[in-house]
Formats: C-alpha cells, sequence, structure tokens
C-alpha cells in the first residue's frame, strides 16, 4: 500500500526527541490511511482521532517547555498556531462523534497538510537555536 505521508529527510530537525515524536505523529496519520484504504474508516477515525489528540498535545508541551526553558522568541506565536491545531482537531472529533461521515478524508488530508507544513516552516524556525541550545 502506498504511504499517504512518507517520511523525508526534509522532515527532520536535527532534534531526537523532536523528529522521534514527529515520525510517530507522521505514522499516525498513515494509520488513518489504511485504514479509510480497507474500508475501517469510521472505527479507525475514532481510535485515531483520539490517539492524535493526546499524543499531539504531548509533542507540542515537549516543543513548548523545550522553547521556554531557552527564552525562544517565537515561542507565543508558535504555541498559538498548536492551540489552533487542537481547536480543528477538537471541531472534527465533535463532528465525527455527531456521525458526520465524510470527516474521515477530510481530517486525514488536513492532518498531512498541517503537520508537513507545521515542521517545514514552524517547527524548522527553532530548529538552529534549539540545536545550538542542546548541545
Ligand atoms: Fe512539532
Ligand atoms: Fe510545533
Amino acid at each position: 500500500m502506498t504511504e499517504l505521508f512518507p517520511w523525508e529527510g526534509k522532515y527532520v530537525l536535527g532534534i531526537k526527541e523532536i523528529d522521534d515524536q514527529h515520525r510517530m505523529l507522521v505514522g499516525m496519520i498513515n494509520a488513518l490511511h489504511d485504514g479509510l484504504m480497507s474500508g475501517n474508516g469510521r472505527e479507525v477515525t475514532g481510535t485515531v482521532l483520539q490517539s492524535m489528540m493526546e499524543y499531539a498535545l504531548y509533542h507540542f508541551k515537549t516543543e513548548e517547555d523545550l522553547m521556554q526553558k531557552f527564552g525562544f522568541e517565537g515561542y507565543t506565536d508558535h504555541r498559538d498556531e498548536h492551540l489552533t491545531f487542537m481547536e480543528s482537531i477538537g471541531e472534527m472529533a465533535k463532528r465525527h462523534g455527531a456521525g458526520e461521515y465524510l470527516v474521515s478524508l477530510e481530517l486525514n488530508e488536513f492532518l498531512k497538510e498541517w503537520l508537513a507544513n507545521h515542521i517545514l516552516s514552524t517547527d524548522r524556525k527553532y530548529a538552529p537555536f534549539l540545536r545550538s541550545k542542546l548541545r
């Protein structure tokens, strides 16, 4: 099966803990896609939504704690992007709970786009700063 979201070198930020967490999130998005392709979309969506929300929260906290600890100046804007994401995924969980069927395809696309863009633009901004502090 073709992966929806293949992991690529361009996503590596050079901070092991963060890179591992990003790979985990990418894996969850691919698991959702596999579920959709095999016709278990509705069931898988509920499970993946739940684990994504929990793991994303945990991952965001890791990044926010590091940015705060070392006084990264872009902290507030970055945290706001995380908050907006949690609101969107919360909204989708609500729609899923209300029985909206197409939410799974929409969710899958949204998750992939959001995470890829967030890693490549927003997370990338703190990478050199945190790498120099963590050395
Ligand atoms: Fe991240
Ligand atoms: Fe982030």
